[in-house]
């Protein structure tokens, strides 16, 4: 009894956060849908800076505006480690973006002017997921908005999940998300419980424009530590000094080591900076100076 009266509180809470307009015609969806295949084609021709897409086998995000660090990309996936990318990295918010989307939700009453400034595109192939999660809360502002396109689908709350193979828990509310639908969650929605998008429910292809704010104060990464990825990081000089998580910034050296010694291990030469990369003779720098300063983080 007790457990049912918190979970229908707990739904309450979530229904009185979330809002779902239908701000788009079926005709403009068409149209949504065929820029969304714009940008899916620029990316794989290479138009876009290196940073604005991430692939995964069944999911692929295109970053406009902003970018952050999250899961893989993390020493430690704990909510509050996030960082934006520095914005030079990232592909501006596309003009069709505002025309077509934003300027109409304004227009109807959804959002405010100049609220948004970033926009993620998420493309998911069928069985394509997002984990449970919160959107960061000290990098974007609330409400967190979203356009679920080309097929129908589902949100789920509450949900854990386990891997290998991947399941996940019942949800305590699985929102459905028509084509077309904006979805905006705000208050318990989007801060006191996990949103999560699960592959059982993302049976067809599908996309979803994400419409944030970013905050002005969000935390961001330094140049730099954009730069330490595995071909400039010398892991094998590295390795010689003992890298103490509470001395680099995050630990976040220590764990391109972790990561990338295990990669490199077959290519690997006995001692010393020298590696072939491919046919080339790649010679690393002494990167002990990285060692203290690896992820400064301009405040
Ligand atoms: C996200 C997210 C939901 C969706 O990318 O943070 O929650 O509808 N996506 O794909
Ligand atoms: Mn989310």
């Amino acid at each position: 009894m007790d457990a049912h009266f918190c979970k229908t509180g707990t739904i309450e809470k979530l229904v009185n956060s979330i809002e779902q307009p239908f701000v788009y015609s079926a005709r403009e969806c068409d149209r949504l849908e065929a820029y969304v295949r714009d940008v899916i084609n620029l990316g794989s021709v290479g138009c876009y800076q290196h940073h604005s897409i991430d692939r995964t086998l069944l999911r692929t995000k295109y970053f406009f505006g902003e970018r952050y660090t999250y899961g893989a990309q993390m020493s430690e996936k704990r909510l509050g480690l996030e960082r934006l990318y520095p914005s030079n990295l990232i592909e501006p918010i596309p003009l069709w973006i505002y025309l077509y989307i934003i300027n109409p939700l304004i227009s109807a009453n959804v959002i405010e002017a100049n609220f948004v400034n970033s926009a993620v595109i998420n493309e998911y192939l069928p069985g394509g997921c997002i984990v449970s999660h919160i959107d960061p809360p000290h990098i974007f502002d609330r409400p967190i908005i979203s356009i679920s396109l080309f097929s129908d689908c589902a949100m789920c709350f509450g949900c854990k999940f386990e891997y290998k193979p991947i399941r996940c828990s019942e949800p305590i509310l699985r929102l459905p998300l028509p084509r077309g639908v904006v979805t905006l969650l705000s208050g318990f929605a989007a801060n006191e419980i996990t949103h999560c998008i699960r592959p059982e429910d993302t049976t067809f292809y599908r996309a979803v424009i994400l419409l944030r704010r970013v905050l002005p104060n969000a935390p961001r990464l330094s140049h730099l530590s954009t730069l330490l990825d595995a071909n400039n990081v010398n892991l094998v000089a590295a390795s010689k000094f003992k890298l103490d998580n509470d001395k680099t910034t995050e630990g976040v050296l220590k764990k391109f080591c972790d990561k990338y010694s295990k990669v490199r291990k077959g290519k690997r030469g006995n001692y010393g900076g020298i590696m072939k990369v491919h046919t080339r003779k790649t010679y690393f720098a002494d990167n002990k100076q990285y060692a203290n300063k690896a992820y400064s983080i301009s405040e």
